[in-house]
């Protein structure tokens, strides 16, 4: 049989959403910190140089050494790093990429060396060649870096936004998609901004004077100038997402509001301070100040990166392929004979097999994100309805594509794992507390109260008969929703938690 989950599962102790974070947070930062940095280097030098002014121009090299450590050290290494990780997380999702990407890749790096013998140059050229040369110097440095920018910035929205490719896997679509140009200034903002606020933050260390002032409020312009155009670019950018992903994932997750809800907290916060303390108090710019405003700016574009990730969901390369590495042109094939005969590595242990592939990318067992809890005190059928069902629940999931048959060995495989003692001992619970808790537990993963999919409509104000009536029939109310399979205390409990409730789902 045709072979199409062509890599093994690496079953890494840590969330695999951590990890990533870890890497990618670290290595966008700096990226985009070395981009701007370069910018801020020689606008700044080429206007010192116009006044020969000295304090300046020593306060340039002091600021050059940090740019050219953090991206030839730092920023070379995060940036391979990454590559490694994503190719060792989510093998299927980087070939794809590497195959559509390979020349982009490849202009990238020859970017990304040009950067990098730039950068050397401009910072150990400084009292060694003259003003002009060091300049231009400075410039391709900072143009090389944006570029690579350019490139990689292309392939980071595609995965958000393939747009067109998917039907034409044509390059250019691929490349100039939906998103392109708005991510593009978005994080040019971004890089702007950053600069600013480091710069800022190597001003606080100065004593108040003259000299102090005069930095801190030419710092401070970049990094308002990069705040206005990040925050409008961005608005941009979000309305440049096609509505059918933005309206799935708000609906299935509270995550892309909530960080859209930080960003504009920590924008504001950035905005007070670069105001107050960076154009009308300059002398006072405080290191206290100066990290504080740094730590937001990095909120901030935590946050924003979050977003992007979380509109993503459930994809890695949105309609295409999902975040758990199972591509969507394959879909027949997985529903006619299941995952398992086309995985080129089995170990033997067909349950865990079918663990790893559908939600081991996303949850463990008992540590990120567990699926025990859920699952603890319930039994083989409802686990394998939630696995049928998993498309519809909240946290905007992959479809499980497999068979009926893999959809048993899969939930018998869980249920193993899980508590089997009876709901109210695990909780030690009764009446209609044990009732919220079994709503909660079989429910609630698809319906919330007041929240993602409310069936409060429909769930209060009904009579025991009606209640009784309504759990026998449970399968047939909607396609992907399980049988009631808990037994007859839980049930009591439960039709005892929804009598309690008035109109709203208050009790
Ligand atoms: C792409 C990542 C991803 C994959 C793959 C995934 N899940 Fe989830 N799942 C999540 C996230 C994130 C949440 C948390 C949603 C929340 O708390 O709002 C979640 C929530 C759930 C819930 C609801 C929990 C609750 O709090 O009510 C269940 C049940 C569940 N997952 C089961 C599964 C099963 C079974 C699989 C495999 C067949 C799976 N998931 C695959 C990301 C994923
Ligand atoms: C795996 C997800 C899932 C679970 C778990 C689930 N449902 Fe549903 N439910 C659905 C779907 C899908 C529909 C039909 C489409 C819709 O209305 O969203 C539905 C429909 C319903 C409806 C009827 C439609 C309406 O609008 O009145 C009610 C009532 C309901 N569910 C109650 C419950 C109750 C009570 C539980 C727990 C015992 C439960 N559901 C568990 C997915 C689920």
């Amino acid at each position: 049989m045709e072979i199409t989950l062509n890599y093994p599962f690496w079953d890494v102790g840590i969330g695999y959403g951590v990890l990533m974070a870890i890497f990618a947070v670290t290595h966008v930062f700096v990226s985009h910190f070395a981009i701007g940095g370069g910018l801020y280097l020689v606008v700044a030098e080429t206007a010192a140089r116009r006044k020969n002014d000295t304090e300046r121009l020593n306060f340039l090299q002091q600021l050059s050494k940090f740019f050219v450590l953090v991206t030839v050290v730092f920023g070379a290494l995060t940036g391979v790093s990454i590559w490694f990780v994503i190719g060792l997380l989510n093998p299927a999702g980087t070939e794809v990429l590497i195959h559509n990407f390979v020349w982009g890749w490849a202009i990238e790096w020859t970017f990304f060396i040009i950067e990098l013998c730039a950068a050397i140059l401009y910072f150990y050229g400084w009292q060694k060649i003259s003003a002009r040369n060091h300049l231009t110097i400075g410039w391709i440095y900072f143009i090389a870096a944006w570029l690579s920018l350019f490139i990689i910035n292309g392939i980071v929205t595609f995965m958000l936004t393939p747009g067109k490719w998917i039907e034409t896997g044509n390059f250019w679509d691929s490349f100039f998609n939906p998103t392109f140009w708005s991510s593009l200034v978005l994080r040019t903002g971004i890089c702007l901004m950053l600069a600013g606020l480091y710069a800022l933050l190597v001003a606080s260390r100065y004593k108040a004077s003259d000299f102090k002032r005069r930095l801190v409020r030419y710092n401070a312009v970049w990094g308002i100038v990069g705040l206005v155009i990040t925050m409008l670019s961005f608005l941009w950018y979000v309305g440049a997402i096609p509505d059918t992903i933005m309206t799935a994932a708000i609906d299935k997750m509270p995550t892309p509001i909530l960080s859209i809800r930080a960003m504009y907290v920590y924008s504001g916060g950035i905005a007070t301070f670069l105001i107050l303390f960076g154009l009308i108090l300059p002398r006072a710019y405080h290191t206290v100040i100066g990290i504080g405003v740094m730590i937001l700016g990095l909120a901030w574009f935590g946050s924003f990166e979050w977003f992007r990730e979380s509109v993503r969901k459930p994809y890695v390369i949105y309609g295409y392929m999902y975040a758990n590495g199972i591509d969507i042109a394959h879909a027949d094939l997985y529903q006619r004979d299941g995952y398992l005969p086309h995985m080129a590595f089995r170990t033997g242990d067909d349950g865990a097999d079918l663990f790893r592939r559908s939600c081991r990318s996303c949850h463990t067992m008992s540590g990120y994100h567990p699926l025990r809890p859920i699952f603890d005190g319930t039994d083989k059928e409802f686990i394998a309805g939630m696995i049928k069902g998993v498309h519809v629940a909240k946290g905007n999931m992959p479809q499980f594509l497999g068979t009926e048959g893999e959809v048993r060995i899969l939930a018998a495989y869980l249920y193993n794992k899980v508590d089997h003692r009876h709901l109210s001992k695990i909780y030690s619970l009764s009446g209609a507390a044990l009732g919220r808790k079994v709503y909660d537990i079989r429910c609630g993963p698809c319906h919330i109260f007041g929240g993602f999919n409310d069936k409060s409509a429909s769930l209060i104000g009904l009579n025991d008969q009606e209640y009784n009536d309504m759990l026998n029939i449970a399968d047939d109310l909607g396609e992907e929703m399980p049988a009631f399979t808990g037994d007859e205390v839980e049930r009591k409990a439960l039709i005892e938690y929804l009598t309690s409730l008035s109109k709203g789902g208050t009790p």
